[in-house]
């Protein structure tokens, strides 16, 4: 039995706003490179969009890490499931990730990433669910900030299924 999706977010504005955070992040490191790093799995349709949107040089990296299981709820349990390949010493570092909700997995990484002693370190979503927000985290571009809500799509997954839908939806739940 498939579930019902709702549309919260369609592919025209998604587009539409990835273009214009990728102009404002291009003005934002003119004369630098920019080293993005993808957090796996969610945060890589967004990486792909907003990497072709961005008009400086670009490198891109990937990490894993878990806080979830198959559950929507977090198990507030969080391990590095694939670090990344290269240094960030010296580097200019935005952190891409889908969606930010209790903040733990981004205040745990960015922490861990400092420590690595970047140039620079920011972070970029493509939603926000601050509602939800247990740890603190500085977020310097942010897409959509939605209400507390589960969403699928554009990288966001329920139990691994619907990340490939062009929109943001919401499972219907009856
Ligand atoms: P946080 O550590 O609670 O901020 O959770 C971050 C991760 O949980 C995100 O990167 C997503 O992978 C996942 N997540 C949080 N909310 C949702 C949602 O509404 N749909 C799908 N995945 C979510
Ligand atoms: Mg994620």
């Amino acid at each position: 039995m498939s579930d019902k999706i709702s549309v919260l977010i369609d592919e025209e504005t998604i587009d539409k706003k990835i273009r214009q955070m990728g102009e404002i992040i291009s003005k934002e490191y003119e004369n630098k490179n920019l080293h993005m790093i993808c957090v796996l799995k969610g945060g890589t349709f967004f990486m792909c969009e907003l990497a072709k949107r961005i008009t400086v040089p670009v490198s891109l990296d990937f990490m894993a890490v878990s806080s979830y299981g198959m559950d929507t709820e977090s198990s507030g349990r969080i391990k590095i499931i694939k670090d990344l390949d290269e240094e960030i010493e010296g580097r200019d570092v935005l952190v891409v990730e889908d969606i930010i909700d209790s903040g733990r997995t981004l205040s745990y990484l960015l922490k861990l990433l400092r420590e690595r002693k970047p140039a620079s370190l920011k972070l970029c979503t493509l939603l926000d669910k601050p509602d939800r927000r247990v740890c603190e985290v500085e977020v310097n571009h942010t897409g959509f900030v939605i209400p507390d809500a589960f969403v699928v799509g554009y990288g966001l997954d329920c139990a691994q299924k619907y990340r490939n839908l062009p929109y943001i939806g919401v499972i219907e739940t009856n």
